[in-house]
């Protein structure tokens, strides 16, 4: 596919990432820190487009933020909600307060040694556009996370995954604005306290309340570059290239998400809509003893990671619709919007598959997005 094709094949998947305006090739103090007393603006808002669910809720006050002169100015205001593209999110319900739509742009490589490139992006740069920009620069690592939506501020949150790669395993630096004291403050890869779609601000629960706006992240990308194919569809996609370098792996994971993942603008969704439960070992011994055909993914740890889609597929909801909101055909783990949907349906479905899947296998399922308003 050619960079042109990807490009398109971008902007198609995620129309209103477009809003994010201001591209730059710097990614400075003066552009993130910026314009003291630039304007702040809010205005009530329909919260239909600022999400990939297109759930309908309403919100009291909706800013733009382009620069953090704009976080400190607003940073008293409660309740507040941090904002990215809303491809993670369920809003269940009209939001009384502020949301803060995450907008700071720029990205350039800011440092490079001997061992590594470190390219870093403000936190509202669309995170698609910034891989395809790593990789037509030269500087490979992030390949395989093509073509998630959302914005590279997000990317920290719940440590984006796919196709055996995690944005944790390449970032260097995260740096954040302290909400409550208004001090800028700086997150290594040890302190966001990484695991499976989880960090640090899903454990102490910033992602809720807002208290760090991430408005700038730094990856290192090193210069040993290794492929990682390991993930078995990965793999079968580019069995008959010898050696595939970071632009053919990309376009094999943008082919793969394209065949199984629908298309926001046309079907809208939030992805994956639960997580793959992870179980210790005895209780996977006993899934596996009575359901052989279970995909399952051992962990270092000794528990094991079992295939969501599959449980709820097997438990009758592959393709099936509670009122407006349904699992999708091709692949049970993402639930879909088929029009009009409003919080309400969403958490009526979740809970449907959840009891279900619970009742017929025993384990539990966890939402992965993010649920505002409820
Ligand atoms: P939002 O949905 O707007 O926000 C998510 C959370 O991050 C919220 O808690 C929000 O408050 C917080 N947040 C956002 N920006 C900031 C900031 N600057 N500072 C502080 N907090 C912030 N995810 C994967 O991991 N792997 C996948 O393969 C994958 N595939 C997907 C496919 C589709 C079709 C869709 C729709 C989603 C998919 N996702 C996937 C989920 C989603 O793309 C990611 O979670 C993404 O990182 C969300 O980014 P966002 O900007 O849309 O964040
Ligand atoms: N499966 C079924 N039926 C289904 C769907 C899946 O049996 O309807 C089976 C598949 O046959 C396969 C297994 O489940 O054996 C895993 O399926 P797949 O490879 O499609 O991946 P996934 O586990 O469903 C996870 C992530 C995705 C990520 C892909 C690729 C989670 C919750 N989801 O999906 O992330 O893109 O792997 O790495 O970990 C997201 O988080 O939003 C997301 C899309």
């Amino acid at each position: 596919m050619t960079l042109q094709r990807r490009l398109w094949v971008k902007s198609c998947f995620v129309p209103f990432f477009r809003q994010v305006e201001g591209f730059s090739g710097r990614c400075d103090d003066q552009e993130l820190g910026g314009q003291a007393g630039a304007p702040v603006l809010t205005r009530a808002a329909d919260l239909t487009p600022y999400s990939t669910l297109a759930l309908s809720a309403r919100v009291t006050r909706l800013v733009s933020v382009r620069h953090v002169a704009q976080l400190l100015a607003l940073r008293r205001v409660l309740p507040r909600f941090i904002l990215g593209g809303g491809s993670n999110l369920v809003f269940a319900g009209d939001f009384d307060g502020l949301v803060l739509h995450m907008a700071i742009a720029g990205r350039r490589l800011a440092h490079e040694d001997a061992d590594a490139w470190y390219v870093e992006a403000g936190a509202g740069e669309n995170w698609h556009e910034f891989v395809l920009w790593t990789l037509r620069a030269g500087w490979p690592g992030l390949e395989n996370l093509a073509l998630i939506p959302g914005t590279v501020g997000a990317a920290p949150i719940q440590n984006i995954g796919a196709y055996g790669l995690e944005a944790g395993e390449r970032l260097h630096q995260v740096e954040a604005i302290d909400m409550h004291s208004g001090e800028r403050v700086h997150f290594d890869r040890a302190a966001c306290r990484f695991g499976y779609r989880d960090s640090r601000w899903k454990q102490e629960g910033w992602h809720l309340d807002g208290r760090f706006a991430i408005v700038r992240v730094t990856f290192r990308l090193p210069k040993r570059w290794q492929p990682q194919i390991r993930y078995a569809d990965l793999a079968a996609a580019l069995a008959d290239v010898a050696q595939p370098d970071a632009g053919q792996i990309a376009d094999a994971v943008i082919a793969l998400r394209q065949r199984k993942l629908p298309d926001p603008a046309r079907l809208p969704n939030a992805g994956s809509f639960f997580h793959n439960p992870v179980v210790d070992a005895a209780a996977a011994t006993r899934l596996l003893a009575s359901y052989p055909a279970l995909p399952h993914y051992p962990q270092p740890d000794g528990r094991c990671k079992l295939a969501a889609g599959w449980l709820i597929e097997q438990a009758g909801w592959k393709g099936r619709r509670l009122g407006p909101v349904g699992m999708y055909e091709k692949q049970a783990l993402v639930l879909v919007n088929h029009g009009g949907a409003r919080g309400t349906d969403v958490l009526a479905l979740m809970q449907a598959v959840q009891r279900d899947v619970r009742e017929r296998f025993g384990v539990e399922l966890t939402p992965e997005p993010v649920f505002v308003g409820a």
